[in-house]
């Protein structure tokens, strides 16, 4: 299979790159050819240009086209926001989505992975736990038993999440972020880099530190860095 009916990614930036890797080692594992159709991006200079060897054939709306092509998208883009409005515009395109998960990433015991999930190496999910749709877990997160991701919830890399954790829509854990046991993050809320979470973390609020307090701004794209 190639690019006639392979994974579209949209966004052909590092996260892009990040999961045309994966959809490679993924189709090497199996002995097959990568099958990837392009990559999409609404930045006008890179078109006609390539990403990782692979061409980049317009913006977002070709993706109507390739969608009746029978091509599944992948969204690039690594905060939860940004990609679930890109995710969103692709659905009303008509799209429908893959998942990518890396051979050196461990997922035992009946784990769910849902339309437009990411998983990337080093990524240990344990058995029971429900990868929803579009949530992205970066490299080496660790994932607990029975945890619940929401739509594009999101795990960078390095975090923690012991059993039982439920993450809301387009929730966020930080770098190295801690979260433990049967603990909830509301829908938006956003844990940062090396905090660890003690207590649930309402919708839309931010926390950090050690032990990660809640500070007085919306979770809103902030901190994206
Ligand atoms: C927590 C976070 C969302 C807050 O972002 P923000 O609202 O823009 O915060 P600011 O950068 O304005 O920092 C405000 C203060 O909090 C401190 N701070 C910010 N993040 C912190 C963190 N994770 N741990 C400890 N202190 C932190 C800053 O040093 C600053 O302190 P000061 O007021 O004494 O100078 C962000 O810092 C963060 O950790 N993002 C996660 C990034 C990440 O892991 N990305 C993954 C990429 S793969």
């Amino acid at each position: 299979v190639g690019a006639e009916s392979g994974v579209v990614i949209v966004g052909a930036g590092g996260h892009g790159r990040g999961i045309l890797e994966i959809l490679r080692a993924q189709a090497r594992a199996r002995g097959v050819d990568p099958a990837v159709g392009g990559f999409l991006d609404d930045d006008e200079a890179l078109w006609g240009r390539t990403c990782g060897g692979v061409p980049i054939r317009g913006g977002l709306e070709t993706a109507a086209r390739l969608a009746s092509e029978g091509h599944l998208f992948l969204v690039g883009v690594g905060e939860p926001a940004p990609r679930r409005e890109v995710a969103e515009r692709l659905s009303a395109e008509g799209a429908r989505f893959a998942t990518a998960v890396h051979p050196d990433a461990t997922l035992y015991g009946d784990v769910e992975v849902g339309p437009g999930t990411v998983v990337a190496a080093g990524v240990v999910v344990a058995a029971s736990t429900r990868l929803v749709a579009h949530n992205l877990l970066n490299l080496s997160a660790t994932l607990g038993h029975d945890c619940v991701l929401e739509e594009f919830a999101t795990v960078a890399p390095g975090a923690n999440l012991g059993g039982g954790v439920r993450m809301g829509k387009a929730s966020f854990v930080g770098l190295n972020g801690t979260v433990i046991p049967g603990l909830s993050l509301g829908e938006g809320a956003r844990l940062g880099a090396g905090s660890v979470l003690l207590e649930d973390l309402p919708a839309g609020r931010v926390a950090f530190g050690v032990p990660a307090r809640v500070v007085d701004r919306s979770g809103n794209g902030a901190g994206s860095r």
